[in-house]
């Protein structure tokens, strides 16, 4: 009986994990995904005697590891040669074609070139049984566990007859989405962040704690394969298919089956301008002969196939000066050295700073005022420098230290024990209060629109605001009488101001601003302790009782509720009229139970309209079928407005779905 539920729900789950990570398309909550997950976690505590070795409850990492053993690869992980132009592809295609001896046109597959680590996935009979870095190709570090943790890799092929042997080979990466969050809750846990998305995945899958793996957004795409025994396959294109089928995610909408090679070019010239839209990065295309039997009698030369090439995209990058080093003070106290450069366009995009994030950085490039530098966009999201052209360096430069004392209260500052980053520590300092009121209104936090970065500055300098709570006491006399303040931009910031005491006990924990504890820990302590009362007598025992959270971050909350201030300031903020509505998991709301897709541009940013239809309990979904509730429609509406219509789907426009809300 034990057997026959586990299996079922190893099924289960497998299959909504399938629709969520691979499909972007869930069919059931996340609350019923729980409950199923404690069922099968439950299931096996009580029976030792269950198959683990498929079972998602694999997923969640494990303890340590010392080390990572090694594993040989049955066909080596060999690397592409480069061709980096249209003329270099046409080249590429002559080389084929006289190596043949032939004179009529290739077919070629053509995909993304993915920008992060190569991994081969070894399932036997079925069952994912090793997972290989690339390592130097012939050997690679064995990195299952890790591997495992990632959702979107089926644990076991999608099939009912699997062939004996499988090798699926493909990329590791983190959208760039996710990159940008979870940098942003490192910054906020005062951690070190990564310097672009390809780093923080090579960094994660190669992360001994498989736990610490498990808590990184990693994606997986397939794009090829090593050994295989009991299938076989004829084209390029067959592999991917069937790779799609046997349940990986593959790049099927970024692929194309080019008949010669100006078509090749064609897809060269037009994937490079959609690169900067993509959800990932990418480094250019990889053109690969479609027919494997022709790929076979190509065979290699040197290290790499005949039968294929990376087209890569020009580097985005540029040579600027650096004009000044600035040092930023965060909200943390944290000094951030940031240089200020020549405004030199990288890649299409405008560059005028690069953070140098610390002295060691800083003194490891030797980096300094006046250098002419080599920028480029990080995995096309943030700019760094590369290095220093040194042969035009000025003769009288100096190298930069950082300042001892905060460049804006003057006090000392401090670097803590284990750590490098100096920090100013003075409870009066203006910037960090600057900064702490500017995460305060963010749209994340108490989301106070028409609050922004120009207007607190002012506000601290003019002394009138000294603490959070001092933003709902602001009167309109104080408003209008500071310079370009109309009455209409007074009566609206005073109506922000107002409507932000709606708020939730999430965004309220996490607008405090309290070292280490992000979004996502300040709704942990919300689900937890449900009261602020509770939340201001937790102990550290109590906080720890959370899987989530460790010693370092309970102290620190801990810490920062022992400060008399601290408490009387989180009261002043209730009696100011801070309230919580908005439930913590929603699913109750008027849109409840309904699914929501959203096609072309809004008058609101994307990311607003979506949280406004779940805050109101509906769901997003990724793509058009005839079970979509409501498809809202903005301007120049892709091709899912007419796939909508065909199935029958109700159309929304903004107007329609704020009606829908309101009513
Ligand atoms: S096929 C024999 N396809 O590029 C050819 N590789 O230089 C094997 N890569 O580190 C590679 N996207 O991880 C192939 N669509 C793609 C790829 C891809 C990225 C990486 C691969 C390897 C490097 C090869």
């Amino acid at each position: 009986m034990n057997h026959r539920r586990h299996e079922e729900l190893k099924k289960i789950i497998s299959h909504h994990d399938y629709l969520y990570h691979v499909l972007d398309r869930p069919e059931i909550s996340d609350f019923e995904y729980d409950r199923l997950f404690k069922e099968l976690l439950e299931l096996e505590q009580s029976d030792p005697t269950l198959t683990l070795k498929d079972s998602p409850s694999q997923r969640v990492g494990s303890s340590p590891l010392e080390s990572f053993s090694k594993g040989k690869h049955r066909i080596p992980m060999i690397s592409l040669g480069n061709s980096y132009s249209a003329e270099e592809i046409g080249d590429f295609d002559k080389r084929i074609k006289s190596y043949l001896k032939r004179s009529d046109p290739i077919e070629y597959l053509c995909e993304p070139k993915f920008d992060g680590l190569a991994i081969e996935l070894i399932y036997e009979n079925g069952f994912l049984t090793s997972a290989l870095t690339r390592g130097d190709g012939t050997t690679g570090e064995v990195v299952t566990r890790n591997i495992k943790t990632i959702k979107s890799i089926p644990l076991r092929l999608k099939t009912d007859n699997p062939p004996k042997l499988f090798e699926v080979r493909g990329e590791v990466l983190i959208f760039k989405k996710d990159f940008l969050a979870m940098n942003a809750e490192y910054e906020e846990m005062g951690l070190n962040v990564f310097a672009n998305p390809r780093n923080a995945a090579a960094g994660t899958v190669r992360q001994l704690d498989s736990s610490v793996t498990a808590s990184r957004p990693l994606r997986f795409f397939a794009y090829g394969l090593g050994a295989i025994d009991g299938i076989s396959f004829e084209t390029q294109k067959a592999v991917q298919a069937s790779l799609g089928k046997f349940g990986f995610p593959i790049a099927e909408k970024l692929t194309r089956i080019c008949s010669n090679s100006q078509a090749v070019i064609d897809f060269y010239i037009e994937f490079e301008k959609l690169r900067p839209n993509l959800d990932f990065d990418v480094d250019g295309i990889v053109i690969k002969v479609n027919s494997l039997p022709l790929q076979e009698e190509l065979g290699f030369v040197a290290r790499s196939p005949r039968w294929a090439t990376a087209a890569k995209f020009k580097p985005q990058q540029a040579e600027s000066v650096i004009e000044e080093i600035q040092v930023q003070v965060g909200r943390t106290g944290a000094l951030t050295p940031v240089a200020l450069l020549r405004p030199t366009k990288v890649g299409g995009v405008q560059i005028s700073h690069a953070t140098l994030h610390n002295q060691e950085e800083i003194r490891r490039k030797d980096i300094r005022v006046g250098d002419t530098v080599v920028i480029q966009r990080a995995g096309d999201v943030i700019p760094e420098i590369v290095g220093v052209v040194l042969d035009q360096r000025p003769a009288t430069s100096t190298p930069y230290e950082m300042p001892k004392v905060c460049p804006s209260c003057g006090e000392n500052v401090f670097v803590p024990e284990n750590e490098i980053i100096p920090r100013c520590l003075n409870p009066f300092c203006q910037a960090i209060l600057k900064e702490s009121l500017k995460h305060f209104v963010s749209r994340r936090a108490m989301n106070i629109e028409k609050v922004g970065d120009r207007l607190i500055e002012t506000l601290v300098d003019r002394g009138l605001i000294r603490k959070f709570s001092d933003i709902y006491k602001l009167t309109a006399e104080e408003l209008f009488s500071l310079e370009r303040q109309g009455l209409k931009s007074t009566r609206n910031i005073l109506d922000s101001i107002n409507s932000s005491r709606k708020s939730s006990f999430p965004r309220f924990i996490f607008s405090l601003g309290i070292r280490f504890v992000g979004e996502q820990t300040a709704k942990l302590l919300a689900d937890h302790f449900v009261t602020v009362d509770r939340l201001i007598d937790a102990k550290s025992d109590d906080l720890l009782s959370i899987p989530e959270i460790g010693p370092k971050v309970a102290q620190s909350i801990v810490s920062w509720f022992s400060n008399p201030k601290n408490v009387a300031e989180v009261r002043e903020l209730l009696a100011a009229g801070i309230y919580f509505s908005e439930p913590s998991r929603s699913f109750s709301g008027t849109l409840s139970g309904k699914s929501f897709l959203i096609t072309g541009t809004l008058p609101v940013p994307r990311d607003q309209a979506k949280d406004l239809i779940e805050q109101n309990g509906g769901k997003i979904v990724s793509s058009v079928s005839a079970k979509l509730n409501f498809l809202v429609v903005g301007k120049e509406p892709g091709s899912k407005l007419q796939k909508a219509e065909s199935l029958g789907v109700p159309i929304l426009l903004w107007e329609d779905l704020q009606n829908m809300i309101k009513n």
